[in-house]
C-alpha cells in the first residue's frame, strides 16, 4: 500500500484487477508459436513458398500443443490425450476419405465445431467460474471475464448455426437457393440489438437469463444470416465463417487465459476477413450486401429454366490435337470439372507436349474457379505446372484477344459472358475471362446438359469458333496427348 500523500499524487484508486500469473517460459513458447503462425501465413501467400508456410504452421502448432500439454492446468493429461486421440482419429479418417471437391462443406463442418467449442467453453466457464479462476473477491464472475464469456458465446453460436446451414447448402442437403424472409433486415437488426441489450444485462447484473438469451439469439441470427445467401455467393460465406471461427477461438483463448489461442484466433479471424474481402472483389459484390444476404436470388430461377436447343460444333481429341499443334499461343482455363476428373497431371503433360512443338502455353486462374480459394493453384502445383506459367485473371485477361486457343477444361461460370451482359443472371457483375475473343475456343465438359455451379447456360458453347469436346476431362486430355504424341 502506498502512503496517502503518494496516493493523492497518483489520483483516485482504480478498481482491483486480477492478474493471471503466466510462467514466462510458457509465454515465450506461445510467442514463438505466434511468430511461426505469422510466418506460415506469409509463406502461404505464394505457391512457391507455401510448403515452407505449411511447415511453419505445423511447427507453431506443435509448440503450442506441447506447451499446453506440459502446463495442463484445465484437465488431466489422460483426459487431454484421450480427447486428442478421439478427435485426431476422426479427423484422420475424414481427411483421408474426403474428395478434394467436397472440401468446402468439410471446411464448413469444421468451422461449426470451432463455434460449438467456443459456446461450450463459455457455458462451462459460466456454470463453474471458479474452475476457470475468473471469480473476484466478492464471489462474482470478474467483469472482464463476463464480457469475454458473452462475446465467446455469441460469436461461437453464430459461427455454429451459420456453418451448419452453409454445410447443408454446400452438401446439397438444403437447396442452394436463397430463402428470403420478408423484412429480414429489420428482423436481423432487432436480433442484433437484442443480443447487445442482453449482453449488457449479463455484464452489469450477471443474470443467468441474459446469458442464455444472448446464446439463443446468436444461434438464431447465425441461421438467419446464411439462409438468404444464394449459391453463387457461397465462396464468400465459407471464408466469412472461417473468419468468425477465428474470432470465436480468440474469445475462447481469453476465457481460458491462453495467449496462443488468442493470437492464433485473431490471425485466423483477420486473415479470413481479408480473404472474404478479396473474394467479394473477385465476385464484384459489396461485402455488406453479401453479409446482409439475398444475393444470387435469381440463381434458382435461371437454373430451372428450360434450355433451348441451339446448334454447336462437336470435335474429337484428334481434331483438338491438330489445331493445338498449329497454334502459337494457348491459354488453358481450368475449373471445377478438372478437379472432379483429376485431370491436372494429363493437362501438364499436354502443356509439355505443346511446348516441345514451340507453342506458348499459359494457365489462367479465376479467383473463384473450383470450389475453394486456391483450388486450381493447388491442383496445378500438385501436377508441377511451373508457377511462371500460371496467371491471375487481371494479368492475363487482355491476352485472349491475341491467343489462338482458349482451352477450357471443366470451367463454366468463370468463362460465362452472361456475367457481363445479362443483368438477370445470378453471376452478373462477376469478372470473367474474355475467352470469346480467342480465335478458337475448346470446351471440355461431359455433356451439353451439364451446367456450372450457378446453374446457367453459356453462350460460348454456341459460338462459331467454339469446338465442344464432350467427355470426362481426364479421358479427353489423355486422348489429346496420345494424338499429339503420334
Ligand atoms: P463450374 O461453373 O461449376 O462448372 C464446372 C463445369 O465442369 C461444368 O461445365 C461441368 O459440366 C464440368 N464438369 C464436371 N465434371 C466434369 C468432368 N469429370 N469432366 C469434364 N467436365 C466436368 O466451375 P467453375 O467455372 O470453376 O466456376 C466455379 C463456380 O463455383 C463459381 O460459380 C463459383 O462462384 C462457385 N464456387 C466457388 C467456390 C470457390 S471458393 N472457388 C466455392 C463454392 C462455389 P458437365 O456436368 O457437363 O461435365
Amino acid at each position: 500500500m502506498l502512503p496517502p500523500e503518494q496516493m493523492l499524487e497518483l489520483g483516485p484508486p482504480v478498481a482491483e484487477v486480477t492478474v493471471h500469473a503466466v510462467n514466462p517460459w510458457v509465454a515465450f513458447a506461445y510467442l514463438v508459436s505466434g511468430v511461426f503462425f505469422i510466418l506460415a501465413l506469409r509463406g502461404l501467400s505464394s505457391p512457391a513458398t507455401s510448403r515452407n508456410g505449411n511447415r511453419f504452421g505445423m511447427a507453431g502448432m506443435l509448440i503450442a500443443v506441447v506447451t499446453t500439454l506440459v502446463t495442463h492446468d484445465i484437465a488431466s493429461l489422460p483426459e487431454i490425450v484421450a480427447a486428442m486421440a478421439i478427435g485426431g482419429g476422426i479427423g484422420f479418417v475424414i481427411a483421408r476419405r474426403i474428395a478434394m471437391t467436397a472440401m468446402p462443406q468439410l471446411v464448413a463442418a469444421f468451422h461449426s465445431l470451432v463455434g460449438l467449442a467456443a459456446v461450450l467453453v463459455a457455458i462451462a466457464a459460466f456454470l463453474d467460474p471458479a474452475a476457470f479462476a475468473i471469480v473476484d473477491a466478492n464471489g462474482a464472475i470478474e467483469a472482464v471475464a463476463r464480457i469475454e464469456m458473452v462475446l465467446g458465446a455469441a460469436i461461437g453460436a453464430i459461427t455454429f448455426s451459420g456453418s451448419v446451414i452453409a454445410f447443408a447448402k454446400l452438401n446439397g442437403n438444403m437447396s442452394g437457393a436463397p430463402i428470403l424472409l420478408p423484412g429480414r433486415h429489420f428482423i436481423n437488426l432487432a436480433i442484433v440489438l437484442g443480443i447487445a441489450v442482453f449482453a449488457f444485462g449479463f455484464w452489469s447484473g450477471e443474470h443467468a437469463i441474459d446469458f442464455w438469451l444472448v446464446l439463443a439469439l446468436a444461434f438464431l441470427i447465425g441461421f438467419l444470416l446464411i439462409v438468404p445467401i444464394g449459391g453463387a455467393d457461397m465462396p464468400v460465406v465459407v471464408s466469412m465463417l472461417n473468419s468468425y471461427s477465428g474470432w470465436a477461438a480468440a474469445a475462447m483463448g481469453f476465457t481460458l487465459h491462453n495467449t496462443a489461442m488468442i493470437v492464433t484466433g485473431a490471425l485466423v479471424g483477420s486473415s479470413g476477413a481479408i480473404l472474404s474481402y478479396i473474394m467479394c472483389r473477385a465476385m464484384n459484390r459489396s461485402f455488406i450486401s453479401v453479409i446482409a444476404g439475398g444475393f444470387g436470388a435469381e440463381a434458382s430461377a435461371a437454373g430451372g429454366a428450360a434450355k433451348e436447343q441451339r446448334p454447336y460444333k462437336r470435335g474429337s481429341a484428334e481434331d483438338a490435337a491438330f489445331m493445338l499443334k498449329q497454334a502459337e499461343s494457348v491459354i488453358v482455363i481450368p475449373g471445377y470439372g478438372m478437379a472432379v476428373a483429376q485431370a491436372q497431371h494429363a493437362l501438364r503433360e499436354m502443356g509439355d507436349l505443346l511446348k516441345k512443338e514451340g507453342v506458348s502455353v499459359k494457365y489462367a486462374i479465376h479467383p473463384v474457379a473450383g470450389r475453394m480459394p486456391g483450388h486450381m493453384n493447388v491442383l496445378l502445383a500438385e501436377a508441377q505446372v511451373p508457377y511462371d506459367d500460371v496467371f491471375e485473371l487481371e494479368d492475363i485477361n487482355s491476352e485472349f484477344a491475341q491467343a489462338d486457343v482458349a482451352f477450357i477444361i471443366g470451367a463454366n461460370d468463370v468463362v460465362n459472358p452472361a456475367a457481363k451482359t445479362d443483368k438477370t443472371s445470378p453471376i452478373y457483375g462477376m469478372p470473367v475471362f474474355d475467352v470469346d475473343k480467342a480465335k478458337t475456343v475448346m470446351f471440355i465438359k461431359r455433356s451439353m446438359g451439364g451446367v456450372g455451379y450457378a446453374g446457367v447456360d453459356n453462350d460460348v458453347f454456341y459460338l462459331d469458333q467454339t469446338l465442344m469436346l464432350l467427355a470426362d476431362a481426364k479421358k479427353m486430355v489423355e486422348e489429346i496427348n496420345k494424338a499429339l504424341a503420334d
